[in-house]
């Protein structure tokens, strides 16, 4: 198939153009760059040995996103493309669903315009919300999200899901990423967080290369093994074989719209991923423990057996492999992607 990725040169869109590329097809990305540098495309071109054609605009323009359709050949849509910073969400909710609700809009118009109807969305577990029971099951329907960001997520899953329903031959695999972590194994990709790292692994692995001074846990009092939050952390490598596994199922899948959990189906504490992180290095790193963070659950994971059963998809890399891939990403691009 010929698949249009928006959000190509993002962390999890980069590494899903390199898996598409290796089950043979095509792509063609669309990014604006405003949160990735357009360096990496080199490298997804040198890695992947194809050319990767690129369209530099953002997705909220209706009439570019017309262009591109009237000028590309496309077979599907891997939508990553997204505003995802939690905190900054809920400080200016207006241009995170303007933005993440607009670029959705003109997509689903261009494809109705030019007969698309494969759609795989970038969703997250974030659209459980507070009161879902753990594990995380993919038939749960009263989704919900406490931030702006998370909304967008259910939100968005909503529109595509309602599309798909009235709209002949329309696919929409709606696919919740757990907690994604790690990097390709050559160390030329990976994740490139601008400023401070909201994430956990991202602040690991630049502690560790010497550009923040210490890991601070965000609470140490939680009703866990260790009193850290836990979380189901899947590697990228894996997450990115899931969007082939459901971009190669969309024909076959028996609702217009159907939600798959791509997580590994297990809880790791803050502390555990630390120490792995220490043992991919071989050295010990500093942190302190601090307040909780506002909004953090204390453990959740995914239960994954719709991904696992219908998508034929697992994940395989252990935490381990995902602590030696993004220290052998971060140690060897200790600053990320070059600006030039
Ligand atoms: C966060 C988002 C979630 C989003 C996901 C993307 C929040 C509340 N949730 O999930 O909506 O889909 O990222 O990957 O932001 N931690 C520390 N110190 C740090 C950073 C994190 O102790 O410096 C802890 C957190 O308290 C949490 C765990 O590490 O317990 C994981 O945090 P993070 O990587 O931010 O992921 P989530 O909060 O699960």
């Amino acid at each position: 198939m010929r698949v249009l990725v928006s959000g190509g040169a993002g962390y999890i869109g980069s590494h899903t153009v390199l898996a598409l590329v290796a089950a043979g097809h095509d792509v063609v990305v669309v990014d604006d760059f405003s949160n990735s540098k357009p360096t990496v495309i080199g490298r997804l071109e040198s890695l992947s040995g194809a050319h990767v054609p690129v369209h530099s605009f953002d997705l909220t323009d209706a009439d570019k996103t017309e262009r591109l359709f009237a000028h590309e050949q496309i077979d599907a849509v891997i939508h990553f493309a997204g505003f995802k910073a939690v905190g900054e969400s809920v400080t200016r909710p207006l241009a995170y669903y303007r933005n993440n609700l607009e670029s959705t809009f003109s997509l689903v118009d261009a494809m109705n315009r030019h007969g698309v109807t494969r759609f795989v969305f970038s969703s997250s577990a974030t659209v459980y919300g507070e009161k879902a029971p753990v594990p995380y099951r993919e038939d749960y329907e009263n989704l919900s999200s406490s931030s702006p960001y998370g909304q967008t997520k259910v939100m968005v899953e909503r529109v595509l899901s309602d599309v798909a329903h009235i709209s002949e031959g329309w696919k929409v695999a709606l696919l919740r990423y757990f907690n994604p972590v790690g990097a390709h194994p050559s160390g030329r990709i990976g994740e490139d967080p601008q400023g401070v790292p909201n994430n956990l692994m991202p602040f690991i692995a630049q502690v560790a290369v010497g550009r923040r001074e210490r890991l601070t846990v965000f609470g140490d009092d939680y009703p866990t093994a260790d009193g850290t939050c836990e979380r189901d952390y899947l590697h990228v490598e894996d997450l990115a074989a899931g969007h082939v596994a459901a971009l190669e199922h969309l024909d076959d899948m028996a609702e217009p719209a159907r939600a798959f959990n791509l997580g590994t189906g297990t809880g790791t504490s803050v502390l555990e991923l630390l120490r792995a992180f220490e043992r991919a290095v071989g050295r010990e790193l500093p942190y302190e423990v601090g307040p909780r963070r506002a909004g953090d659950l204390p453990a959740f994971w995914a239960d994954p057996t719709r991904a696992n059963t219908e998508l034929g998809w697992h994940a395989t890399r252990t935490i381990d492999d995902m602590c030696a891939d993004t220290w052998r990403w971060q140690s060897a691009n200790p600053h990320g992607f070059p600006d030039a």
